[in-house]
């Protein structure tokens, strides 16, 4: 059968792909600690769970295509109080932030289109464009400079006659990094210099950490054709099960287009967006806390990292992941080349004491029996800082440095700077690990037509995707 290019060009989404793996090590009973999708540990507010009880039409109906009017309202007076005045047909309720990026990415691009994306980048963008024909310009950036793209020079160097958008995330995944005012109104004022779309997505809008005021995009004024914000009630509400999220722009005409696709996908769950529209309804004392816990987290994270020597890493300013660099070139491991053709097989696994398989370790591509060399260098790893679970780094230092681990090494501890201040794992409490590592969304030319093994692995030598650890 032939399927689109479209859809060929596109590859699983890396977040997701050891869930197999995982799903099979939760059957056995091990204990999973999920540090690669971005799936909050907070619990969801009571009020999303009471409408729920509440719903009391004897027909669960369609909802209107643009939304359910409360969640709509809900909406509207959440940007009313952040001094960003929308109305209500300025919203479309989508399910999820994932649809409202479909839409409007496929509202604005065509065939051949360029859309600039700051990289590293949240991965499924690559999907979503891809799936329009158009492809992606990312401006490059580096932990040494603190991920910062908004400089006009670079910026201005990606446009073309092609370019239709510019879409970033604002707080940044996997970045951290947050635009300050002046950075957002250089971004817009590119935009509408050039007439360009830029969409912000801010679904991180909540989880600053330094006290600052994150500004939307929509607080700018000046700037109603170009601007989109995408939003949802994901991860403002740890809430992703909902899948409920909205577009938003000024610009009636895409607006209007929008809500072609709308009504072709009838509407969002009618259910989750009463549901969701209640969660509007907690007070900031909600968001001190949850913003004081992942706060908590990242400082411990940003600690354990201070402590390591070599790695590169700007930290978080928002949103709950960090991306670190391990600082190292391959050649500067011995024996790293046999990575390249290491055959990584869960059944094989990487086994510590028989019982142990450590998958990746801030990429490193783990520990082996008896002391193989066997890590993996990445330019970069990912790790979100909102789970209970871990990072894990050696006490030694060394950072999951692979051939100490195996062998007679089995005893050593593993000092988790994880996320829970001061939580301490050691091997022996059988726990296991799903880790997620780097190349989100590095567009260089040196990563294309790089293989993933059955593991999920990356092993070309550049980097890792995954890695996984369980107790086998
Ligand atoms: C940057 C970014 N945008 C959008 C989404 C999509 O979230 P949802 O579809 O759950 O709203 C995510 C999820 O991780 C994300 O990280």
């Amino acid at each position: 059968m032939k399927f689109s290019s479209k859809i060929e060009k596109c590859g699983l989404s890396p977040m997701r792909k050891f869930a197999p793996y995982a799903n099979e090590a939760a059957k056995k009973g091990k204990k999973l600690y999920h540090l690669n999708i971005g799936q909050p540990d907070i619990a969801t507010p009571a009020a999303y769970f009471e409408a729920v009880k509440n719903f009391s039409q004897p027909v669960l109906a369609y909802a209107p295509s643009d939304g359910v009017p409360e969640m709509i309202d809900a909406v509207v007076n959440y940007y009313g109080k952040i001094d960003a005045p929308i109305t209500n047909k300025q919203v479309l309720i989508t399910t999820g932030g994932s649809e409202a990026l479909q839409i409007a990415l496929s509202c604005i691009l065509d065939e051949g289109d360029e859309i600039i994306i700051p990289e590293p980048f949240y991965p499924n963008y690559s999907t979503f464009v891809t799936l329009t024909g158009a492809t992606i310009r990312p401006i490059t950036t580096t932990p040494e400079e603190n991920y910062k793209f908004a400089i006009r020079e670079r910026v201005e160097a990606c446009i073309n006659e092609h370019t239709r958008a510019i879409l970033f995330t604002n707080p940044g995944n996997p970045t951290g990094t947050i635009l300050t005012e002046e950075e957002l109104r250089l971004m817009a004022d590119i935009a509408k210099e050039h007439n360009l779309f830029i969409i912000g997505d801010e679904v991180y809008r909540e989880f600053v950490y330094g006290g600052e005021k994150l500004m939307s995009l929509l607080q700018l004024e000046g700037y109603e054709d170009n601007v989109v914000v995408i939003d949802s009630v994901s991860k403002r509400f740890s809430a992703c099960g909902a899948r409920i999220g909205c577009v938003i722009t000024r610009n009636s005409d895409l607006y209007n287009n929008a809500m072609k696709w709308c009504q072709g996908r009838l509407c969002a769950s009618t259910i989750d967006q009463v549901a969701s529209a209640a969660l509007y309804t907690v007070g900031p004392e909600y968001f001190d806390a949850v913003r004081k816990e992942y706060k908590a987290r990242r400082d411990t994270l940003v600690e354990g990292l201070k402590k390591i020597p070599g790695v590169i890493y700007s930290e978080p300013k928002g949103a709950f992941y960090v991306i670190v660099g391990i600082g190292s070139s391959k050649a500067d491991y011995d024996g790293a080349e046999t990575v390249i053709a290491y055959k990584l097989k869960p059944e094989i696994g990487y086994n510590l004491n028989e019982k142990w398989a450590i998958g990746v370790e801030f990429g490193w591509m783990g520990a082996n029996k008896g002391g193989d060399k066997a890590f993996e260098i990445n330019p970069y790893a990912r790790y979100n800082f909102f789970e209970t679970g871990i990072l894990k780094l050696f006490v030694d230092g060394s950072l999951g440095y692979g051939h100490e681990y195996g062998g007679n090494n089995v005893d050593h501890d593993i000092f988790s700077i994880g996320l829970k201040p001061g939580m301490e794992i050691k091997l022996a409490d059988h726990l296991s690990f799903e880790t997620h590592v780097g190349f989100l969304g590095y567009q260089h030319d040196k990563y294309e037509g790089a293989k993933v093994n059955s593991f999920g692995l990356d092993l070309d030598g550049t980097n890792i995707i995954f890695g996984l650890c369980y107790e086998f």
